[in-house]
């Protein structure tokens, strides 16, 4: 990944996703249901790329099987050239750890712990750094959101938009190149979402590829790309590919 170019002209950016016929089936003796029907998409390293959709569309279920959380029941997904569906849990949750920080609608704060004890927990539980820097560390992402001079509070003392802001630095401890956000503003008024929004935003000018989902248009409207969902089908967007006939895996 170019961390050099913030900007690379767009036939020159790589994929960091590349997701081919996703489709997610829930089968029980009575019914059927089809919540992803047949996505393909590519994500551009160093992209802020939305996934777009009303309530129940399937945003929070695909950004589930992007980070192997969840399974698709057939299709494939190759993240930074590799292929989700061929590592186990372990290797699943280590490769998880280390690329892909993640930040939660609620943020997910341990009430008990500061800012900083949440921050260096998820340094705690990788240990993708040694432990000599996991102050130094910590210190350097609570300065990155600005909130440097909060370290000590607990989050019931901090507002609801610097309690994200604390999240984001903690889905920033480990140096993943990947952020996911599902409604990372949808708790926030709408002030505190823009702040919470242009921070994530301009993580991608440090090489960061962001995708969140939002059912927002106004959100959607500033990714970079984007993919809007509705009732599990991909209905427009510009993260299209072209995908060759055949390639469907089969059942997992
Ligand atoms: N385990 C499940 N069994 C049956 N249906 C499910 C299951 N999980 C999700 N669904 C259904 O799949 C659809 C998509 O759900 P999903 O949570 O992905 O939507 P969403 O776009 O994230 O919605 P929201 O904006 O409300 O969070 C919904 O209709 C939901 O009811
Ligand atoms: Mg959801």
């Amino acid at each position: 990944m170019s961390t050099t170019n913030s900007n690379p002209p767009e036939a020159h950016r790589e994929t960091l996703v590349q997701a081919e016929h996703l489709s997610r089936v829930i089968e029980n003796k009575v019914q059927r249901t089809v919540i992803l029907d047949d996505l393909s998409f590519r994500i551009p390293t160093g992209s802020l790329f939305a996934i777009n959709g009303p309530s129940g569309s399937g945003k929070s279920t695909l950004l589930n099987i992007l980070t192997g959380i969840d399974q698709p029941t057939s299709g494939t997904i190759l993240f930074m050239g590799q292929a989700i569906r061929s590592m186990n849990e372990n290797q699943l949750a280590k490769w998880r750890g280390k690329n892909v920080g993640i930040v939660f609608q609620f943020f997910q704060l341990l009430p008990t712990l500061t800012a900083e004890e949440n921050v260096l927990l998820a340094l705690e539980l990788s240990r993708t750094i040694p432990r000599s820097q996991w102050r130094a560390r910590t210190a350097e992402c609570l300065e990155l959101v600005g909130l440097a001079d909060k370290a000590k509070r607990l989050p019931s003392e901090l507002s609801g938009g610097q309690q994200q802001r604390i999240a984001i630095a903690r889905a920033l401890a480990n140096q993943p190149p990947v952020l996911v956000a599902d409604e990372p503003t949808g708790n926030l008024d709408s002030k505190t979402a823009n702040e919470v929004f242009d921070l994530l935003a301009s993580l991608t000018q440090q090489g960061k590829t962001v995708i969140y989902v939002t059912h927002d248009p106004l959100l959607a409207a500033r990714a970079t790309h984007r993919i809007n969902l509705l009732d599990g089908k991909i209905v427009g967007g510009d993260g299209l590919v072209a995908v060759t006939a055949g390639s469907e895996e089969a059942e997992a």
